[in-house]
């Protein structure tokens, strides 16, 4: 049998945070990172902490509780099956009642705290604890074994955007050292070093259209569009061409816009991945596509 070993720029690590500013495709990438990573064929759990249902929408499947379920397959990959998704949505109380009964066996008073509110009470008073909740139920997930081998191959959480990110994950090593046991304790070693900048995602890149020449110039192009036009059949018709002329020009500006920044976030020195903008919107097909862009890329 052949068997070919990928060389990805991830080996070895099990939690992928993905962030961003808001509504440039967290949820989106997460999800594409978390198919591409299971094409490894082993189950990949994909996380969201923000109690926005944005996976659920994505993958079209009902509001998820406070529980794994399988949302997607990955695809195939060299003739290996692909490995499942699980999507699981934290919230802060169900993860902080879990944490009383798996680590002080408190489950009754767990229950008992609810229904009294100081669950809620708790979690609200001190946003800084409902972080350290969701954070450790994240690392939790990378960790746990059954039979001496891990449950996930990764686990991928669609995190807070950039601007409360730093706070989100540093606040973890703060509180950690208030826990005697499990894994806020542990996520002591995460604060201390474990997480590190991965990759740059480079989302909706557009495909270049504008490699005619004549750039950003409308003028460049509008002589060349007339002709074109005409010989496409449509007539001689200076409007339409001037028209369509403006819209080149107007792709080209910003095709050098994002050439530019392209170049800064090289500088950066992390490795960055692009993925397509798709104009038909995303479903899982689109999905399955940003996947297969992230795997030739080396990202999973
Ligand atoms: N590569 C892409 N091509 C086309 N549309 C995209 C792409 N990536 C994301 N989108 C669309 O952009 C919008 C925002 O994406 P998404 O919800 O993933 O962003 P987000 O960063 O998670 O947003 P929020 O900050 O609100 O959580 C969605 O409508 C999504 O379908
Ligand atoms: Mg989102």
């Amino acid at each position: 049998m052949l068997v070919s070993v990928r060389d990805t720029d991830w080996d070895g690590v099990r939690l992928h945070v993905v962030t961003g500013k808001g509504g440039t495709g967290k949820t989106t990438v997460a999800a594409a990172l978390a198919l591409a990573l299971a094409s490894n064929g082993k189950p990949v759990l994909l996380m969201e902490v923000e109690g926005r249902q944005g996976i659920a929408q994505l993958f079209d499947v009902p509001p998820l509780p406070y529980e794994e379920r399988r949302v997607a397959v990955a695809p195939a990959d060299d003739g290996r099956p692909g490995g499942d998704v699980f999507a699981l949505a934290v919230d802060p109380q169900s993860a902080l009642i879990e944490y009383l009964e798996m680590f002080y066996n408190l489950r009754q008073a767990g229950r008992a705290l609810t229904r009294l509110g100081v669950v809620d009470f708790a979690t609200t008073i001190a946003p800084g604890l409902a972080d350290v909740l969701l954070t450790g139920k994240a690392a939790e997930a990378a960790r746990r074994k059954v039979n001496g081998s891990p449950v996930y191959g990764a686990v991928v959480m669609d995190a807070p955007p950039t601007g409360r990110i730093s706070r989100f994950l540093n606040v973890s090593s703060e509180i950690s050292g208030l826990a005697k046991v499990g894994p806020i304790r542990e996520l002591k070693d995460v604060g201390n070093g474990g997480i590190q900048p991965g990759g740059i995602m480079v989302n909706m890149v557009r495909r270049s259209l504008t490699q005619l020449g004549g750039g950003d110039n409308a003028d460049g192009h509008a002589a060349a569009l007339e002709v074109a036009l005409k010989a496409a059949g449509l007539g001689e018709d200076a409007k339409l061409a001037a028209d369509l002329a403006a819209e080149l020009a107007d792709e080209a500006r910003t095709e050098k816009t994002q050439s530019a920044q392209r170049r800064t976030l090289e500088a950066a020195g992390q490795p960055c991945y692009d993925l397509p903008l798709i104009a038909d919107g995303i479903d899982l097909a689109a999905l399955y596509r940003l996947a297969k862009a992230l795997r030739e890329q080396g990202a999973a």
